[in-house]
């Protein structure tokens, strides 16, 4: 697609809402780890364990979309290429048809062996949610010349390693533009401008119904959490 036509993607993390997005030809659904904060609760991601990650990723293939389904190898279970393998392994017996891990020449190594096992696999740059703790916050990337030279080494090692495509998420809207130019594979934003090949949102941030927050990038549609709110009000005042 890339060239061609915007790619489109969102998250899934459930049958009844890869069925719903299915319906919509969204063309890839996620599986991610922000299933952590909007789906059971937690502070962030790096409390997503692989259990809780089969889970979801099973309902989801139940669906049986058209849609390419992509899930998040969560916080930990990538530490060397035989775990990144093991854990690849254990999504895609779920249902899952890709992977997708957060870092670049850092899990190059993974990527390789990963790939070599035949699971497609989903580069994720930029802000890397799973540091979160490390980095303090969710911050903008590639604003100065050391973070955009390391973006860029990054990207080229997941190409090299044979990642289809990279999410660039909040990377500074002119480099993750620059990104997208010199990348032969997709880039897909979220946060990160308008340049990208496509774009990814969190699907509850879309639809305003993440619990805690829903980041400045998101235009949410605030109408559906109004009228699921009147549902049930509704339900409840035709009771009294
Ligand atoms: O976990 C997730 O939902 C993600 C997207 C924000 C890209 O990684």
């Amino acid at each position: 697609m890339k060239g061609h036509e915007k790619i489109v993607a969102l998250t899934a993390y459930d049958y009844g809402m890869a069925q719903l997005l299915d319906r919509c030809d969204v063309p890839l659904l996620l599986v991610g780890d922000s299933l952590g904060m909007v789906v059971l609760g937690l502070p962030d991601t790096t409390g997503v364990t692989m259990e809780d990650m089969v889970h979801h990723t099973r309902a989801v293939s139940r669906a049986k979309t058209n849609a390419l389904r992509v899930a998040d190898l969560p916080y930990g279970s990538y530490e060397s290429s035989a775990d990144a393998v093991q854990n690849a392994k254990r999504l895609a017996a779920t249902g899952a048809e890709a992977v997708k891990a957060e870092g670049g020449v850092a899990i190059s190594k993974q990527v390789r062996s990963i790939i070599q096992e035949g699971i497609p696999f989903l580069g994720h740059l930029g802000m890397l949610p799973q540091k979160v703790k490390e980095e303090g916050g969710y911050r903008l990337k590639g604003k100065n010349a050391n973070e955009k030279k390391a973006l860029f080494e990054d990207a080229e090692a997941l190409v090299d390693a044979g990642a289809f495509a990279i999410v660039l998420e909040l990377v500074e809207a002119e480099t993750a533009g620059e990104l997208t130019k010199k990348l032969p594979i997709p880039t897909i934003g979220i946060g990160s401008g308008n340049e990208c090949d496509g774009q990814i949102l969190v699907t509850t941030d879309l639809w305003s119904t993440s619990p805690n927050y829903i980041p400045k990038h998101v235009q949410s549609n605030l109408q559906v959490r109004v009228e699921m709110e009147n549902s049930v009000k509704g339900w409840m005042d035709s009771l009294k």
